[in-house]
């Protein structure tokens, strides 16, 4: 393919709404976007997001604290943002934005720094509003200060995308928050900061990514450009999750994984998603210990046998680079069901969701979260078949 003919180290830039820098050594274009906010946008005081290691260990930080440097800028750090973060954690660096007089955000890490860092971007703008109304819609909002995300995954996409998820814990759900104020308004995706991510993380963050094409190229609001970008995001994770995780170093693996997750978001950004992130979310809002991406891995071959007859043509062609030979007839939803419990495990998943802690009482309490957290009714009405109380059980049961 065509792959082997780019220069994984020259940087290129990709535009949406968005400016996304992609290539090996692309977090060198932070002293760049550090020098534009500062002329064109007046900024000399940054609050930093991150997580607890991740930004020194990714080796991005060294480049961060040197543009800054560089460019006189003053800066505060929060670094508590966990896995699946929660409100309480965006009002907290909601509040240090608001004490410090932070004129821009850089966030550094996977979608938990970066999802945190778009909403506390909003709130630094709503001085009276917190974290809680933004996610329960108590307000609109339409600004936010500049947000910089440097990705440390191949997975989520909210690079280039206006969607925030973020916990609520003590109603355990996880909602998601869309706006077109949250695009960050410059993005690094440096591959070569993402060789040190586990086998575990590299399988569940491509997982995340393939999720998101699949979703978006099945929802009722598909677009012919959201499956366009699906189609390409498939192929590159079945052809490159492999070679990541048998040579986590191998920097094209990387680089396309990434770029694949990158199209991904952008893909879902137009296509939305359905059934998968929606009974997902009560996943990992009831156990934040689970990884977004091993809980999607978990229902996803169910999620596939259910929808399967109704977007057959769609899935068929796109699978195909997973699940060869499928022709599109509705009797195939069984073999689409084992062929991608195969793939997954091939990955590295071990199947099933008992594994991974949840036990067939919980069915009912799944389920009426997917149906009462704000905004993940309106994905389950996205899928292509219609969601009842009953589906997204069988959903469940099937993925025990
Ligand atoms: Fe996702």
């Amino acid at each position: 393919m065509w792959e082997s003919k780019i220069n994984v180290n020259a940087v290129c830039e990709i535009r949406g709404r968005s400016t996304v820098y992609l290539g090996a050594g692309a977090i060198r274009k932070i002293g760049d976007i550090c020098s534009v906010l500062k002329k064109t946008r007046q900024v000399s005081r940054v609050l930093v997001i991150t997580g607890k290691n991740s930004y020194i260990k990714s080796g991005a930080w060294s480049y961060v604290a040197r543009a800054f440097e560089v460019n006189g800028f003053d800066y505060t750090m929060y670094s508590e943002i966990t896995p699946n973060p929660t409100v309480d954690q965006v009002d907290e660096a909601t509040d240090l934005a608001r004490l410090y007089g932070a004129q821009a955000i850089v966030a550094i890490g996977g979608g938990s720094p970066i999802d945190a860092a778009k909403c506390v971007a909003v709130l630094k703008e709503y001085p009276v509003r917190n974290a809680r109304e933004l996610f329960e819609n108590q307000f609109s909002p339409n600004k936010a200060i500049p947000l910089v995300a440097i990705n440390l995954t191949h997975g989520t996409g909210t690079e280039a995308d206006r969607f925030a998820v973020v916990s609520i814990p003590e109603k355990e759900t996880k909602p998601v928050f869309a706006c077109d104020c949250i695009y960050p308004l410059y993005s690094i995706d440096d591959p070569a900061l993402m060789t040190s991510l586990s086998p575990e993380q590299t399988a569940y963050v491509s997982i995340d990514a393939l999720n998101h094409a699949i979703e978006a190229s099945t929802t009722v609001t598909a677009t012919p450009f959201s499956i366009l970008l699906a189609k390409e995001t498939i192929r590159l994770v079945a052809q490159y999750l492999p070679v990541a995780l048998s040579n986590p170093q191998d920097l094209t693996a990387r680089y396309y994984l990434l770029y694949a997750s990158l199209i991904a978001g952008i893909s879902f950004d137009n296509g939305l998603l359905h059934y998968t992130h929606a009974l997902e979310h009560p996943l990992s809002a009831v156990r934040p210990e689970i990884s977004h991406g091993l809980g999607l891995a978990m229902i996803l071959p169910a999620v596939i046998k259910q929808i399967y007859p109704a977007s057959k043509h769609i899935l068929a062609d796109l699978l195909s680079p997973i699940l060869c030979g499928l022709k599109g007839e509705s009797n195939e939803a069984d073999i689409v069901y084992e062929g991608l419990k195969k793939w997954l495990f091939e990955m590295g998943v071990k199947p099933g969701l008992g594994s991974i802690g949840f036990a067939l009482t919980d069915i009912e309490k799944l389920t009426n979260l997917a149906f009462n957290t704000p905004s993940l009714k309106m994905l389950l009405d996205l899928g292509p078949i219609e969601a009842t109380h009953a589906s997204v059980s069988n959903i469940y049961m099937d993925s025990f």
